[in-house]
Protein backbone atom coordinates (compact mmCIF):
# COMPACT_ATOMS: atom_id res chain seq x y z
CA UNK A 1 0.00 0.00 0.00
CA UNK A 2 1.58 3.83 -0.93
CA UNK A 3 0.86 6.61 1.27
CA UNK A 4 -2.55 7.16 2.69
CA UNK A 5 -4.37 10.71 2.00
CA UNK A 6 -5.43 12.19 4.81
CA UNK A 7 -9.06 12.66 4.81
CA UNK A 8 -10.80 15.25 7.52
CA UNK A 9 -14.70 15.07 8.13
CA UNK A 10 -17.24 17.30 8.84
CA UNK A 11 -20.88 16.19 10.08
CA UNK A 12 -24.04 17.46 11.54
CA UNK A 13 -25.60 14.24 12.21
CA UNK A 14 -25.97 10.55 12.95
CA UNK A 15 -22.78 9.93 10.89
CA UNK A 16 -23.55 6.58 9.66
CA UNK A 17 -21.39 7.43 6.12
CA UNK A 18 -18.66 8.64 8.63
CA UNK A 19 -18.71 5.47 10.13
CA UNK A 20 -18.50 3.61 6.80
CA UNK A 21 -15.41 5.78 5.97
CA UNK A 22 -13.72 4.79 8.99
CA UNK A 23 -14.66 1.36 8.47
CA UNK A 24 -13.00 1.57 5.47
CA UNK A 25 -9.70 3.02 5.84
CA UNK A 26 -9.59 0.71 8.53
CA UNK A 27 -10.10 -2.45 6.53
CA UNK A 28 -7.72 -1.03 3.58
CA UNK A 29 -10.42 -0.16 0.91
CA UNK A 30 -9.35 3.33 1.24
CA UNK A 31 -5.86 4.60 1.14
CA UNK A 32 -6.61 7.01 3.79
CA UNK A 33 -6.54 7.69 7.28
CA UNK A 34 -9.19 10.17 9.14
CA UNK A 35 -7.51 12.92 10.91
CA UNK A 36 -10.20 15.35 12.35
CA UNK A 37 -14.06 15.23 12.47
CA UNK A 38 -15.25 18.81 12.94
CA UNK A 39 -19.26 19.30 13.77
CA UNK A 40 -21.33 22.18 13.86
CA UNK A 41 -24.06 20.46 15.94
CA UNK A 42 -22.75 19.36 19.43
CA UNK A 43 -25.20 16.94 19.58
CA UNK A 44 -24.20 15.23 16.72
CA UNK A 45 -23.65 10.94 17.40
CA UNK A 46 -21.26 11.02 14.79
CA UNK A 47 -18.81 12.53 17.26
CA UNK A 48 -18.98 9.45 19.33
CA UNK A 49 -18.24 7.32 16.97
CA UNK A 50 -14.99 9.57 15.64
CA UNK A 51 -14.07 9.39 19.32
CA UNK A 52 -14.54 5.41 19.97
CA UNK A 53 -11.97 5.41 16.61
CA UNK A 54 -9.44 8.27 18.65
CA UNK A 55 -9.98 10.59 15.73
CA UNK A 56 -9.89 14.02 16.70
CA UNK A 57 -13.38 15.85 16.96
CA UNK A 58 -14.51 19.35 17.74
CA UNK A 59 -17.64 21.81 17.70
CA UNK A 60 -18.06 25.36 16.01
CA UNK A 61 -21.55 25.65 17.44
CA UNK A 62 -23.32 26.99 13.65
CA UNK A 63 -26.58 27.56 16.00
CA UNK A 64 -25.43 29.84 18.66
CA UNK A 65 -22.99 31.94 16.49
CA UNK A 66 -26.28 32.72 14.24
CA UNK A 67 -28.08 33.54 17.41
CA UNK A 68 -25.38 35.88 18.59
CA UNK A 69 -24.71 37.50 15.44
CA UNK A 70 -28.16 38.41 14.83
CA UNK A 71 -28.67 39.96 18.83
CA UNK A 72 -25.80 41.99 17.85
CA UNK A 73 -24.58 42.82 14.75
CA UNK A 74 -22.98 45.99 15.39
CA UNK A 75 -20.36 43.93 17.49
CA UNK A 76 -19.43 41.30 15.20
CA UNK A 77 -15.82 40.51 14.16
CA UNK A 78 -15.50 39.01 10.63
CA UNK A 79 -12.23 37.72 9.98
CA UNK A 80 -9.35 39.94 8.38
CA UNK A 81 -8.72 38.39 4.82
CA UNK A 82 -12.57 38.41 4.28
CA UNK A 83 -13.66 39.94 0.63
CA UNK A 84 -17.27 40.93 1.15
CA UNK A 85 -17.65 41.69 -2.85
CA UNK A 86 -16.03 38.78 -3.62
CA UNK A 87 -17.99 36.10 -1.74
CA UNK A 88 -20.84 37.83 -2.54
CA UNK A 89 -20.18 37.42 -6.39
CA UNK A 90 -19.23 34.10 -6.40
CA UNK A 91 -22.09 32.43 -4.11
CA UNK A 92 -24.64 30.99 -5.96
CA UNK A 93 -27.00 29.43 -3.76
CA UNK A 94 -29.54 32.01 -4.10
CA UNK A 95 -31.89 33.14 -6.61
CA UNK A 96 -31.03 36.27 -8.65
CA UNK A 97 -34.28 38.13 -7.09
CA UNK A 98 -32.93 37.59 -3.71
CA UNK A 99 -33.13 40.75 -0.90
CA UNK A 100 -29.26 41.99 -0.72
CA UNK A 101 -29.95 42.22 3.42
CA UNK A 102 -30.67 38.59 3.81
CA UNK A 103 -28.09 37.41 1.28
CA UNK A 104 -25.69 39.73 3.31
CA UNK A 105 -27.21 38.14 6.49
CA UNK A 106 -26.44 34.88 5.73
CA UNK A 107 -22.35 35.40 4.25
CA UNK A 108 -21.60 37.40 7.31
CA UNK A 109 -23.15 35.11 10.36
CA UNK A 110 -21.19 31.66 7.91
CA UNK A 111 -18.57 33.69 7.38
CA UNK A 112 -17.87 34.20 11.29
CA UNK A 113 -18.77 30.18 12.20
CA UNK A 114 -16.23 29.36 8.75
CA UNK A 115 -13.31 31.07 10.29
CA UNK A 116 -13.70 29.21 13.50
CA UNK A 117 -13.89 25.95 11.32
CA UNK A 118 -10.53 27.00 9.76
CA UNK A 119 -9.03 27.74 12.86
CA UNK A 120 -9.79 24.42 13.99
CA UNK A 121 -8.96 22.60 10.92
CA UNK A 122 -5.48 24.23 10.73
CA UNK A 123 -4.37 21.84 13.35
CA UNK A 124 -4.68 18.52 11.04
CA UNK A 125 -2.88 18.87 7.53
CA UNK A 126 -4.79 17.23 5.25
CA UNK A 127 -5.65 16.27 1.84
CA UNK A 128 -9.20 15.89 1.01
CA UNK A 129 -12.18 17.11 3.53
CA UNK A 130 -15.47 15.23 2.90
CA UNK A 131 -18.87 16.44 4.00
CA UNK A 132 -20.70 13.55 5.60
CA UNK A 133 -24.05 14.87 6.41
CA UNK A 134 -22.92 18.41 7.08
CA UNK A 135 -25.92 20.10 7.02
CA UNK A 136 -24.62 24.02 6.45
CA UNK A 137 -24.08 25.34 2.98
CA UNK A 138 -20.22 26.91 2.44
CA UNK A 139 -19.50 29.90 0.87
CA UNK A 140 -16.96 30.90 -1.23
CA UNK A 141 -14.86 32.53 1.68
CA UNK A 142 -14.26 29.03 3.28
CA UNK A 143 -14.20 26.90 -0.23
CA UNK A 144 -11.43 29.05 -1.62
CA UNK A 145 -9.76 28.35 1.59
CA UNK A 146 -9.26 24.41 0.59
CA UNK A 147 -9.67 24.70 -3.09
CA UNK A 148 -6.67 26.51 -3.29
CA UNK A 149 -6.13 25.06 -7.08
CA UNK A 150 -9.53 25.15 -8.57
CA UNK A 151 -8.86 22.35 -11.13
CA UNK A 152 -7.76 20.14 -8.17
CA UNK A 153 -11.21 20.51 -6.00
CA UNK A 154 -10.95 18.74 -2.49
CA UNK A 155 -13.78 19.14 -0.86
CA UNK A 156 -16.47 16.19 -1.75
CA UNK A 157 -19.98 15.67 -0.26
CA UNK A 158 -22.88 13.31 -0.65
CA UNK A 159 -26.19 13.75 -1.39
CA UNK A 160 -29.04 12.01 -0.95
CA UNK A 161 -30.55 12.24 -4.51
CA UNK A 162 -29.65 11.77 -8.16
CA UNK A 163 -27.92 15.56 -9.11
CA UNK A 164 -28.86 17.63 -10.75
CA UNK A 165 -32.46 16.70 -9.31
CA UNK A 166 -33.64 17.16 -6.05
CA UNK A 167 -30.15 19.21 -4.18
CA UNK A 168 -30.89 20.90 -0.85
CA UNK A 169 -31.82 19.59 2.59
CA UNK A 170 -34.17 16.85 2.00
CA UNK A 171 -33.02 14.76 -1.32
CA UNK A 172 -34.68 11.42 -0.46
CA UNK A 173 -37.70 12.85 0.56
CA UNK A 174 -38.09 15.36 -2.56
CA UNK A 175 -37.52 12.31 -4.50
CA UNK A 176 -40.60 10.29 -2.85
CA UNK A 177 -42.58 13.61 -2.92
CA UNK A 178 -42.30 14.46 -6.62
CA UNK A 179 -43.49 10.87 -7.23
CA UNK A 180 -40.19 9.83 -8.98
CA UNK A 181 -40.04 6.16 -9.82
CA UNK A 182 -35.63 6.31 -9.42
CA UNK A 183 -34.14 7.71 -6.38
CA UNK A 184 -30.20 7.66 -5.43
CA UNK A 185 -27.53 9.03 -4.67
CA UNK A 186 -24.56 11.42 -6.00
CA UNK A 187 -21.33 11.93 -4.41
CA UNK A 188 -19.56 15.33 -5.93
CA UNK A 189 -16.91 17.92 -5.14
CA UNK A 190 -18.39 21.32 -3.52
CA UNK A 191 -18.79 24.68 -5.76
CA UNK A 192 -20.15 27.78 -5.58
CA UNK A 193 -23.91 26.36 -6.14
CA UNK A 194 -25.83 24.12 -3.57
CA UNK A 195 -25.28 20.54 -4.51
CA UNK A 196 -23.92 21.92 -8.08
CA UNK A 197 -20.34 21.06 -8.49
CA UNK A 198 -19.07 18.06 -10.55
CA UNK A 199 -20.45 14.49 -9.88
CA UNK A 200 -17.58 12.15 -8.96
CA UNK A 201 -20.20 9.04 -8.35
CA UNK A 202 -23.87 7.92 -8.31
CA UNK A 203 -25.96 5.17 -7.12
CA UNK A 204 -29.45 4.46 -7.96
CA UNK A 205 -32.59 2.40 -6.76
CA UNK A 206 -35.92 1.78 -7.65
CA UNK A 207 -39.32 3.13 -5.89
CA UNK A 208 -42.22 0.68 -5.77
CA UNK A 209 -45.73 1.27 -4.73
CA UNK A 210 -44.95 -0.32 -1.39
CA UNK A 211 -41.95 2.55 -0.88
CA UNK A 212 -42.29 5.09 1.96
CA UNK A 213 -40.05 8.12 2.86
CA UNK A 214 -38.21 5.70 5.51
CA UNK A 215 -38.12 2.71 3.00
CA UNK A 216 -36.30 5.01 0.37
CA UNK A 217 -33.75 6.26 3.05
CA UNK A 218 -32.99 3.14 4.11
CA UNK A 219 -32.52 2.14 0.62
CA UNK A 220 -30.34 4.98 -0.23
CA UNK A 221 -27.91 5.32 2.93
CA UNK A 222 -27.32 1.53 2.47
CA UNK A 223 -25.71 2.63 -1.12
CA UNK A 224 -24.25 5.69 0.31
CA UNK A 225 -22.07 3.68 2.55
CA UNK A 226 -20.64 1.40 -0.43
CA UNK A 227 -20.28 4.93 -2.83
CA UNK A 228 -18.70 7.22 -0.90
CA UNK A 229 -15.98 5.35 0.46
CA UNK A 230 -15.22 4.05 -3.81
CA UNK A 231 -15.20 7.49 -4.84
CA UNK A 232 -12.52 8.61 -1.93
CA UNK A 233 -10.84 6.03 -2.85
CA UNK A 234 -11.03 7.15 -6.63
CA UNK A 235 -9.45 10.50 -5.05
CA UNK A 236 -7.14 8.71 -2.93
CA UNK A 237 -5.05 6.91 -6.56
CA UNK A 238 -5.27 10.03 -8.11
CA UNK A 239 -8.11 8.80 -10.75
CA UNK A 240 -10.16 12.06 -10.76
CA UNK A 241 -9.62 14.62 -13.41
CA UNK A 242 -11.76 17.41 -13.96
CA UNK A 243 -12.73 18.01 -17.36
CA UNK A 244 -14.31 22.12 -18.33
CA UNK A 245 -16.12 22.10 -21.60
CA UNK A 246 -18.95 24.81 -22.92
CA UNK A 247 -21.94 23.88 -24.78
CA UNK A 248 -24.15 26.69 -26.59
CA UNK A 249 -28.32 26.03 -26.56
CA UNK A 250 -31.15 28.30 -26.71
CA UNK A 251 -30.00 30.02 -23.46
CA UNK A 252 -26.70 31.31 -24.42
CA UNK A 253 -22.97 29.52 -23.66
CA UNK A 254 -23.12 27.43 -20.72
CA UNK A 255 -19.74 26.04 -18.78
CA UNK A 256 -19.56 22.56 -17.61
CA UNK A 257 -17.53 20.60 -15.21
CA UNK A 258 -17.43 17.26 -15.23
CA UNK A 259 -15.04 14.57 -13.14
CA UNK A 260 -13.67 12.10 -15.65
CA UNK A 261 -12.24 8.79 -14.00
CA UNK A 262 -8.48 7.79 -15.02
CA UNK A 263 -8.50 4.23 -16.01
CA UNK A 264 -5.46 1.37 -15.90
CA UNK A 265 -3.32 3.63 -12.79
C1 LIG B 1 -27.17 11.20 4.40
O1 LIG B 1 -28.33 10.66 3.80
C2 LIG B 1 -26.53 12.22 3.46
O2 LIG B 1 -26.65 11.89 2.11
C3 LIG B 1 -27.34 13.44 3.79
O3 LIG B 1 -27.51 13.41 5.18
C4 LIG B 1 -27.53 12.05 5.62
C5 LIG B 1 -26.49 11.92 6.71
O4 LIG B 1 -26.57 10.67 7.32
N1 LIG B 1 -26.66 14.64 3.38
C6 LIG B 1 -27.31 15.73 2.97
O5 LIG B 1 -28.52 15.81 2.91
C7 LIG B 1 -26.42 16.89 2.58
N2 LIG B 1 -27.17 17.93 1.98
P1 LIG B 1 -25.38 10.18 8.26
O6 LIG B 1 -25.14 11.31 9.28
O7 LIG B 1 -25.95 8.98 8.94
O8 LIG B 1 -24.19 9.90 7.42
Amino acid sequence: MGNLIRIGALISGSGTNLQAIIDSCEQGKIDGKIVFVGSDNPGAKGIERAAKHKIPTFIVNYDSIIRDFKKDQDKINLPFCFDEKDVISKLSIFPEDTDMQKIKTFVYSRVIAEAKLLEEIEQYPFDLLVLAGFMRNLTPYFIDWINTDSNNPRIMNIHPALLPSFPGVDGYGDTFRYGAKIGGCTVHFIDYGEDSGPIVGQRAFSINEEDTIDSIKKKGLALEWELYPECIQLFAQKRLKIITTSHINGKGEKTYRRVVKIINK
